[in-house]
């Protein structure tokens, strides 16, 4: 079929949107018609030409929220008329992985993604008979997508679509930080570095877990009252003396749990040193640049600090999406603060204009 969908054919050039063909789904894979789809730093730094494992051409987006169209062979989860969220990060659940509580890194079909392929091996969009890469599985600046089935996460119809897709990247794993990797106790104190997307789905999640006081950092005024609106009791300005007014507001302490969602390394080592001594766990989300280490005092470890990484919020996809969209639908988070601008696919390159000037959350496309 032809649909219209968002190339990136040359680094650092805005985006072309065009007509594509894109081929029926194979054994396990899914056709999607897209209905909204967020724009994220990521397809930007793709798109900038910043991240040595780009590839190009390459139909971007991986934020997706849509409707099963049609399914291939041996598809069992999945039918027609299945509202969607698309999956950066799948769950196979059979590898060694998926089979343990402890990690969501599902590994089955990691090498192909990362190339920019389907789990075969190829790709099912294509221009003049020459293949166009899919960029993180998902390739969701686009009128349809095909996927494999272990890549979509079967959520509720009654969710609007420019609000499920928040779940498929930022919300999620702000979410899943706080709920999983770090699993927040009821009463304890959360400090949140960062007040974007991840940030402030930490920050909600820190307050579902019960957390008694949550401190958020930013370095933006209006992104912190933000976060004020889900749920932080406190907001400090970022910068130099953000740790100490940590460590004042929990009594010369630290936080029972810290989080780092800035992708900045140096802010990586405060969420470290705003830890509590004894039990403090500091969660990092943020993605650092290639090269970049951390830089911490093993002090802080001896003394009873530790530090998780987090990749999608530990959430695994297919079972926890759904229940986590079933919440925000019980009212337990608001996501209409998160979704700034709603834009056609032609648009796009708006969008990443949008986030650049750090104007808004979330710039979300909006299929007609
Ligand atoms: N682990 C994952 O699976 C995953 C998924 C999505 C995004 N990320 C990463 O998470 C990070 C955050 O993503 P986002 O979409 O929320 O980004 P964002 O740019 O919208 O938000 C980052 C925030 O950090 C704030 N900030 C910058 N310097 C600061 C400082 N010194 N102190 C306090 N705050 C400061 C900025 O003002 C901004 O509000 C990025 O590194 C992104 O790549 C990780
Ligand atoms: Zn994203
Ligand atoms: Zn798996």
């Amino acid at each position: 079929m032809r649909m219209r969908a968002a190339v990136l054919e040359e680094f650092g050039e805005p985006l072309a949107v065009q007509e594509v063909e894109l081929a029926e789904p194979r054994a396990g894979e899914v056709l999607v018609r897209l209905h909204a789809c967020g724009v994220c730093h990521t397809d930007l730094y793709t798109a900038s030409g910043a991240d040595p494992s780009g590839y190009a051409p390459a139909v971007l987006g991986h934020e997706g929220a849509g409707v099963v169209e049609t399914v291939g062979t041996d598809v069992a989860s999945l039918a027609p008329g299945d509202h969607v969220v698309t999956l950066f990060s799948p769950q196979c659940r059979e590898c060694v992985h998926c089979l343990d509580p402890r990690t969501n890194l599902c590994m089955a079909i990691r090498e192909e993604q990362n190339k920019g392929h389907l789990p075969d091996g190829t790709t099912r969009i294509s221009r003049d008979g020459e293949g166009v890469r899919h960029f993180m599985g998902c390739s969701t600046f686009a009128e349809y997508t095909v996927m494999p089935e272990i890549a979509l996460a079967k959520v509720s119809p009654d969710a609007p679509f420019e609000h499920a897709c928040l779940f498929a990247c930022g919300l999620s794993t702000g979410l899943g930080a706080a709920i999983n990797t770090a699993a927040v106790r009821p009463g304890s104190s959360c400090a949140v570095f960062g007040a974007g997307m991840v940030g402030l789905g930490a920050v909600a999640g820190c307050r579902l877990q019960g957390a008694e006081r949550i401190i958020c950092v930013d370095l933006s005024p209006q992104r912190l009252e933000l976060a004020r609106g889900q749920g932080a009791t406190d907001l400090v300005e970022g910068g130099e003396g953000a740790v100490e007014r940590i460590l004042e507001l929990t009594g010369g302490f630290g936080a029972d749990y810290t989080f780092e969602a800035t992708g900045n390394v140096a802010v990586m080592r405060e969420a470290v040193e705003a830890a509590r001594m004894g039990w403090g766990l500091c969660t990092v989300a943020g993605v650092a640049g290639r090269g970049e280490t951390l830089d911490v005092v093993p002090r802080l470890l001896i003394t009873g600090r530790r530090i998780a990484g987090s990749s999608f919020g530990g959430v695994k996809g297919r079972d926890q999406v759904p229940a986590l969209v079933d919440r925000y639908l019980a009212g337990e988070i608001d996501l209409e603060p998160f979704v700034s601008h709603r834009l056609a696919l032609d648009e796009v390159n708006r969008g990443f204009e949008l986030m650049e000037a750090q104007d808004g959350i979330r710039s979300v496309i909006e299929f007609s």
